[in-house]
């Protein structure tokens, strides 16, 4: 394992925010990982563990040790006439997994196709896009729990997954994922109700799409109206969705009878936070270094090499401008370190 000092993390978040690490190890394996905390440890610093940083904004040095997982591999663990059993390395690219799987024919994850990060971090804020949450396909987790330095494995169940949430997300880097197995389907019912993708077929002449052709509208949908982070710095989705009471939300809707929402269960609605956003007037609009992503408002662009705190003190003020207007208290969905 080797240490580096002083690093920058500009390469290492989506959000290009230039901060040091004081310390940094890149891990391969499970054993350099525990190398890594035992070290940190030792020097009595705290650690940091990183995927692909594609959910985090840093917005001050790091004091400690950032460990950045590069624990990779996909292996077939087992496989039936209608199923495919995988467990894949934490530190595996997610699109590459993605890729990989509908290149076999193994369906399940599709929809999920080209959302950033890695697959270790899928499971943690439960990953979710186009009507498919990551939870669907997930048999288990495995990670070290780093109160007794063992590793453990946890059923789906036991993941408590929830949405934009988990476990791993609630018990706050108790868990550090070095694994997940995932079961595919070998027939898979192809989910194609949400939002733009069957228009996206049918404008492609596509009547009975494959996995490919799935997969490959979602990115195209993607494409066009989020801003790839290797040209715009940004972390996908700034904001979660917030969650209404049904009467709640009546009350909010008779004020505003455009509000896009959805029932969620008989008395809980999800409100689309992007439209609340658009409708304080922030679509496109941009502030010295950071902005509001013109094609969608949940997202924040990084335009010119922004500091963590320059892009939080924006997000602070979406967030009062909905407080504001509409009383609803805009939670990030980001990690803010
Ligand atoms: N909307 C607006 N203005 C906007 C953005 C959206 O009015 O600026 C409206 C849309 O017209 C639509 C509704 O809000 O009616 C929902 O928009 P969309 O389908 O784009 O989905 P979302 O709720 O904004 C969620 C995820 C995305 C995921 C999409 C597609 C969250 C926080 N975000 O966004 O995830 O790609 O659904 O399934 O749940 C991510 O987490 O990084 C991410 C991009």
């Amino acid at each position: 394992m080797r240490i580096e000092e002083n690093k920058s993390l500009k390469l290492y978040n989506s959000f290009g925010c230039n901060e040091i690490s004081r310390y940094f190890a890149a891990v391969k394996s499970v054993d350099a990982l525990l190398e890594a905390i035992a070290w940190s440890k030792e020097k009595i610093i705290p650690y940091y563990i990183l995927g692909a940083g594609s959910n985090i904004l840093f917005t001050k040095p790091f004091e400690g040790l950032v460990i950045k997982i590069e624990i990779v591999g996909i292996l077939k663990t087992n496989e039936t006439a209608s199923e495919v059993f995988l467990n894949v390395g934490a530190g595996e690219n997610w699109h590459h997994f993605v890729s990989y799987c509908i290149q076999k024919g193994w369906g399940g994850i599709e929809n999920l196709s080209l959302i950033p990060g890695t697959v270790g971090a899928s499971p943690i804020q439960n990953i979710g896009a186009y009507g498919v949450e990551v939870q669907e396909t997930i048999e288990s987790v495995t990670a070290i729990d780093t109160q007794s330095n063992q590793p453990i494995t946890f059923n789906n169940l036991a993941c408590k997954f929830s949405y934009r949430s988990s476990l791993f997300k609630e018990e706050n880097n108790r868990y550090l994922i070095t694994a997940v197995a995932f079961i595919l389907k070998k027939q898979p019912q192809l989910r194609t109700e949400y939002g733009s993708i069957k228009e996206t077929l049918r404008e492609k002449g596509i009547k009975n799409p494959s996995l490919v052709a799935i997969s490959n509208a979602i990115i195209q949908i993607r494409s066009s109206k989020l801003p790839d982070p290797k040209v715009l710095g940004n972390a996908g989705s700034f904001f979660k969705n917030p969650t209404l009471t049904t009467i709640d939300f009546e009350k909010l809707k008779t004020l505003f009878p455009q509000m896009i929402a959805y029932p969620i269960s008989d008395d809980l609605y999800k409100i689309a936070a992007g439209w609340l956003i658009e409708n304080c007037g922030w679509k496109g609009i941009r502030k010295g270094k950071v902005g509001c992503y013109e094609k969608q408002t949940l997202v924040l662009v990084n335009y010119d090499n922004a500091s963590g705190n320059e892009i939080l003190d924006f997000s602070e003020e979406i967030i009062q401008s909905v407080l504001k207007k509409f009383e609803i208290r805009l939670e990030r969905e980001v990690i803010v370190l």
